[in-house]
């Protein structure tokens, strides 16, 4: 029976190397053996992930989710991939990068992020140079309320702060990704350790939070409850691979030690 398995990259599947081999040995063969359909969903950009792919152990996915949702990926993954089109155009619709600056306008001591985390679907920046960044976030959540059929505001780490359209997110995405290869919804399992993977809690029922997660997610799987995420006694890939046992993706036995 396959399994879909969705998971972040940074501080979920890395941060402990001996571990993510190991994991990434378990994951392919359970890729081999068409027991799986691995998605890497994350913050990053596409360039990062098949860096990380051959440089710091990442597995190999069967689908590439980026930059918090806004773009995906179907493989081959190169330098000339482009991002589905179909998610990409039906985002843009509902989206104003002008509009997103504008909630940000006047805020003292924020930073953009670098111009390749700014794209046309994403506006990105830190708040750890603001007096009280979560009450600047809060700030910034009230002046998008308004809009929150086209806009939300995604608040990661005491530190990003990403306006994406209302429609994308890693939750939303894998969602399409699911629809658009025929997977079955009912069996889907993520994985994270901060706020910008809330919204994959939120749209499955199977969550794994590592022991590792930031403040903001361990409050919404506390709020979820344990019947819909699993909390980790291990940190960073150990976790995911006791919580993908705990869901029965991974084989129990295997893992003896
Ligand atoms: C990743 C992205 C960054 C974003 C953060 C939180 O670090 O690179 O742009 O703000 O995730 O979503």
């Amino acid at each position: 029976m396959q399994w879909t398995v969705a998971s972040d990259v940074d501080g979920t599947l890395t941060g402990d190397r001996e571990a993510l081999d190991r994991l990434r040995a378990r994951l392919g063969e359970q890729r081999a053996g068409g027991g799986l359909y691995l998605i890497v969903s994350t913050g990053r950009r596409l360039e990062q992930v098949t860096e990380g792919i051959r440089e710091e152990g990442l597995p190999d996915p069967d689908a590439v989710i980026c930059q918090v949702g806004t773009e995906i990926y179907l493989p081959p993954f190169t330098e000339r991939s482009t991002p589905m089109d179909a998610w990409r155009t039906w985002l843009l619709s509902r989206y104003s990068r002008d509009q997103a600056l504008l909630f940000l306008a006047g805020i003292e001591g924020l930073v953009m992020q670098p111009e390749v985390y700014n794209t046309e679907l994403k506006t990105s920046c830190y708040l750890d140079g603001c007096a009280d960044p979560d009450k600047t976030a809060e700030v910034i959540r009230h002046r998008v309320r308004p809009h929150a059929d086209r806009y939300q505001v995604v608040w990661s780490s005491g530190r990003d702060l990403d306006i994406l359209p209302a429609a994308s997110g890693k939750g939303k995405a894998i969602r399409f990704l699911v629809e658009h290869v025929g997977l079955d919804p009912g069996r889907v399992v993520v994985a994270g350790d901060t706020g910008n993977d809330a919204s994959m809690f939120l749209e499955f029922d199977r969550g794994v939070v590592v022991a590792n997660a930031q403040p903001e997610l361990v409050e919404l799987a506390r709020d979820l409850g344990d019947g819909r995420v699993y909390r980790a006694r291990r940190p960073y890939a150990a976790g995911v691979e006791e919580g993908l046992e705990h869901y029965g993706v991974l084989d129990r036995a295997a893992s003896a030690g």
